[in-house]
């Protein structure tokens, strides 16, 4: 077959049943991705004879004699198409791997299109942005070339330096789709060519295996490998990955001989290619014991109730494995005499779903053995140096013998701070001695990753007459599913900054985490804050309603303040913002945007707040290094992982500002186990407060001594020396950087230990509009505020929060992954039935910052990469119950279950 790829004439022999966009990959196309391979997500956009399609769905022998664009091919050679252009401007991108095909599919849109933009772009989904920077820069390249897009623009490029809203250096390479993700390797890697790992899974929710037949499946032509759980090391271990293994409980066994959720891995297939390792797959024969079953976390806890891990103790971090309690936290005392004797008690019981972090890579790894022997494994992950070391754990493995480093991740949101792909690939690598890749389907995401931890959340909250707080009672129950992954640290930190926001007199919590025959539950942005936050904010709601006192007054009685005890001993009171966040989402609020409502819809607004601490407790690690080289560049290096959080601008926006350096004379390496001493990870918003503050000591060691040199070699004070662009300046001339370099490099080094962290604050306002006759739900306005401390990159730092709001939006209207109540069986296995937002389903977010400076971060930021999800739903439920005159209990605020509520309303009056 022939036909042509940006202009380039190809030959190839599609596969009988072939896509056309694993022709286009095999082909070395990498622009065109992989999200979910099903015409839902848009990745691999392309233009066929012009018209956009998703080639995931086009057989590929339909390409024969057509023309097939490219996000590579947009522009010729290096230029960029200006739709392109506009989204590499805009910071219409974040991880970048919806960029591509993002821009395949605005590429053919005129202005005649723009009224109707969101429903143009609604089969290209971002995870990351919220949408608004797309829309706007696709507006502006269809109008013109200049047009201002918010605070994103500055007077011409802005400077590389701290405070500024520097462009990514890779953002022309993403929005091209040149820019490697994990499965992007050149031709002539290591691993081109790799075998291809499959695996086989458990169609029951709890089963013991009574014997696997590997034997049709070894004969399958191309198949070299077939492992089960008599293959693997015995050896338990966690895939949620912490600075301490052992904040995770050691419950999970690379594949084991007990089954406890639909979709658990039991058996893994090696096969040359994807169709001898898929027709293998289907021919391990399993035989199965099935055990009864326990999907509900209250009926789990239950005597009686089926165990999930019987064998686990509290030396594996499991308190109660025979109520199936992985962690039981109690604390306060009773405090219902205080709530008695409060003249106002509002309460409630709030329950949240399973929500999919659905970034749009799909987890994966490829590994193969170095030249040396060593295991290399190249892995969508935000924890590379944690991977590393529990691999090496598992497989008996020096340290020194595994390497583990990613290429750009395409989104994480906490859900590669776990090891699903690593492991196996690096059983089948050491057993094979051949590279091998293992890439998650989309359905695999949903059925076998991990997903939000549902939580029943039950909130009493009393006040006196003036509004003043008495006493909170939280009773807390979080589903962790088949595993405890997260569990442990997902549900004390539920109970952390939700429960010291305000000044409780008194506080009484009960929390259990359970494991029941779910899908696993595991990290995700807000790391469970959102869900408590869900049911207190909500309660400050209902106390505010009943007292007659505005919600934000109420907020403002009773808020923490510096010299209160924020409820940890690292917590140190480094700024603080809440205030003035306060004051100015309520001010917006009052100020209005002039969106009115349909006729017949009920208006309602609603606030809500969050605190959070600015890293991990217990040490969050990073080791960064500077080097001088004699030609005037400078290599940094440090630990973290790139996945959209925009860390790798930010450093090099503190490396130029230390290093008086602009960002072509800095190369930067990240997140490889090889480059640098550890790194905790990329996780708990840790960018710019741990990685960024030991970048910027190691360049302030790095300045230092260049300046002493420079200084030594004209005899002057170093401190008079300056850096320039071109040496150190000093009274007696410049010292070229040759000259400083001509006894070798010069390097420093910094690091971070994360002994300390400071308190942000976010709040959430919204109007909305609620259509009583069909539960439709509409945000009129949204207004976020937000507390980040000194802000390093104004548009990065404005796009992660609103992708952490339009995220809050998902989960509060439209997100769940469903769950068969009587066989734990993923039901929503697709995006189109998860219902992840499309364009029109985001409105655009103010976002105000307040005027803070920080004393730890560095040059006074803050964290502000998971935070601004945890007060969206609260404050979208506050809207709604302020609408209806009901109160939305059950999240997501469905259609479905608002139309309920406005019908018992109405039935009510
Ligand atoms: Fe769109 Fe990450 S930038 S999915």
């Amino acid at each position: 077959m022939r036909f042509e790829v940006d202009g380039e004439p190809v030959e190839a022999e599609p596969r009988p049943g072939q896509c056309l966009r694993t022709l286009l990959r095999e082909a070395d196309r990498t622009s065109v991705k992989k999200g979910c391979d099903a015409g839902d997500c848009g990745a691999c956009s392309v233009l066929l004879d012009g018209d956009p399609v998703h080639s995931c769905l086009i057989p590929a022998v339909r390409a024969e004699g057509r023309r097939v664009t490219t996000a590579a091919g947009l522009a010729p050679g290096d230029d960029l198409h200006p739709v392109q252009q506009a989204i590499a401007d805009g910071f219409g991108f974040q991880c970048g791997f919806c960029s591509p095909g993002m821009s395949v599919t605005a590429s053919t849109l005129c202005a005649s299109d723009l009224p109707d933009l969101d429903r143009r772009m609604k089969g290209n989904l971002c995870r990351c942005t919220g949408y608004r920077p797309i829309r706007e820069a696709i507006t502006a390249a269809v109008l013109g070339p200049v047009r201002e897009t918010g605070p994103a623009c500055e007077s011409g490029p802005a400077p590389e330096r701290v405070g500024h809203s520097t462009r990514p250096e890779a953002a022309a390479r993403v929005v091209q789709g040149t820019e490697p993700f994990t499965f992007d390797l050149p031709p002539g890697h290591p691993a081109s060519g790799a075998l291809v790992l499959r695996v086989v899974t458990s169609p029951h929710a709890h089963a013991r295996i009574l014997s696997i037949d590997t034997a049709a499946a070894l004969a399958v032509p191309g198949v070299v490998a077939v492992f089960t759980h008599r293959d693997v090391p015995d050896r338990r271990y966690s895939t949620g990955r912490h600075e301490h293994r052992e904040d995770d409980p050691d419950d999970t066994r690379m594949l084991d001989d007990v089954v406890r959720h639909v979709g658990q891995r039991v058996a893994a297939v090696v096969a040359e290619t994807a169709e001898a390792a898929d027709a293998a797959r289907a021919l391990v024969r399993v035989r199965y014991e099935l055990l009864d079953a326990v999907f509900d976390p209250e009926a789990a806890r239950r005597p009686g109730a089926p165990l999930i891990h019987p064998d686990r103790t509290p030396a594996d971090r499991v308190d109660d494995a025979g109520r199936n309690v992985v962690l039981r936290v109690e604390s306060g005392d009773d405090v219902d005499d205080i709530l008695a004797a409060s003249a106002v008690v509002v309460g409630g019981t709030w329950r949240t779903s399973r929500v999919s972090h659905a970034q749009l890579e799909t987890h994966g790894a490829v590994g193969w053995l170095d030249d040396d022997g060593r295991l290399v494994i190249r892995a969508s992950t935000q924890v590379p140096f944690l991977a590393r070391d529990e691999i090496a754990r598992l497989f008996d493995l020096d340290r020194e013998q595994v390497r583990v480093h990613t290429a750009r991740v395409g989104g994480g949101f906490g859900g590669k701070q776990e090891i699903f792909a690593e492991d196996l690939v690096a059983l089948a690598v050491l057993s094979t001695g051949r590279p091998v890749a293992y890439e998650l389907s989309r359905a695999d995401e949903f059925q076998r990753t991990s997903v939000r931890h549902p939580m029943r959340v039950r909130v009493d909250l009393g006040a006196d007459a003036h509004g003043m707080l008495t006493a909170l009672k939280l009773d807390v129950l979080s589903d962790t599913g088949a595993y405890g992954n997260h569990s442990r640290g997902v549900l004390f930190h539920s109970l952390a900054e939700s429960t010291t926001i305000y000044r409780f007199p008194a506080r009484r919590i009960e929390a259990e985490a359970v494991y029941t025959n779910n899908v696993p539950s595991g990290a995700f942005r807000g790391y469970g804050l959102g869900q408590v936050m869900l049911g207190v904010e909500s309660a400050m709601d209902m106390l505010a309603e009943r007292l007659g006192i505005d919600p934000f007054d109420l907020r403002r009685r009773n808020a923490i303040r510096p010299g209160d005890d924020p409820g940890h001993d690292d917590l140190v009171w480094g700024s603080y913002g809440f205030d003035q966040c306060l004051d100015l989402a309520q001010d917006a609020l009052r100020r209005g945007n002039g969106v009115e409502a349909p006729a017949g819809w009920r208006v309602g607004e609603g606030v809500a707040a969050a605190m959070i601490a600015t890293m991990a407790p217990f040490g969050h690690i990073a080791h960064s290094s500077a080097t001088l080289r004699p030609d005037g560049t400078y290599l940094l290096r440090t630990g973290t992982t790139e996945f959209g959080n925009g860390t790798t601008t930010v450093l090099r926006q503190i490396a130029a500002t230390d290093l008086a350096a602009s960002f072509d004379r800095l190369e930067l390496w990240t997140a490889d186990t090889d480059a640098v001493a550890h790194d905790t990870g990329a996780f708990a918003s840790a960018g710019i407060t741990v990685a960024g503050k030991a970048l910027h000591a190691a360049c302030l060691a790095l300045a230092r001594r260049m300046r002493e040199r420079a200084a030594s070699l004209t005899g002057t004070d170093p401190d008079e020396a300056v850096l320039t662009e071109t040496g150190v300046s000093t009274p007696r001339g410049t010292v070229g950087f040759a000259a400083l370099t001509a006894d070798g490099e010069l390097s420093a080094h910094g690091g971070e230990l994360g002994e300390q962290r400071s308190l942000a604050f976010n709040v959430h306002a919204v109007r909305v509009a609620v259509d009583p006759e069909t539960g439709v739900v509409r945000i009129l306005q949204s207004v976020h505020a937000a507390d980040a401390g000194f802000v390093m990159n104004p548009a990065q730092c404005r796009g992660q929060i609103e992708g952490g709001v339009a995220q809050g939006i998902g989960s509060a209207l439209y997100e769940e992954v469903m769950v068969d109540a009587d066989t734990g069986r993923v039901t929503t296995p697709v995006l189109r039935l998860y219902r992840m937002p499309q364009p029109a389903d985001i409105p655009e977010t103010e976002v105000l910052f307040a005027d803070t400076s920080d004393d730890l971060g560095p040059f006074g930021a803050k964290s502000m990469s998971e935070s601004p999800y945890n007060p969206v739903a609260p404050a979208i439920g506050n809207a709604i119950a302020r609408a209806l005159g009901a109160r939305p209990f059950v999240q997501p605020f469905s259609r479905d279950r608002v139309w309920e509520l406005a019908v018992t309303r109405r039935k009510r009056d």
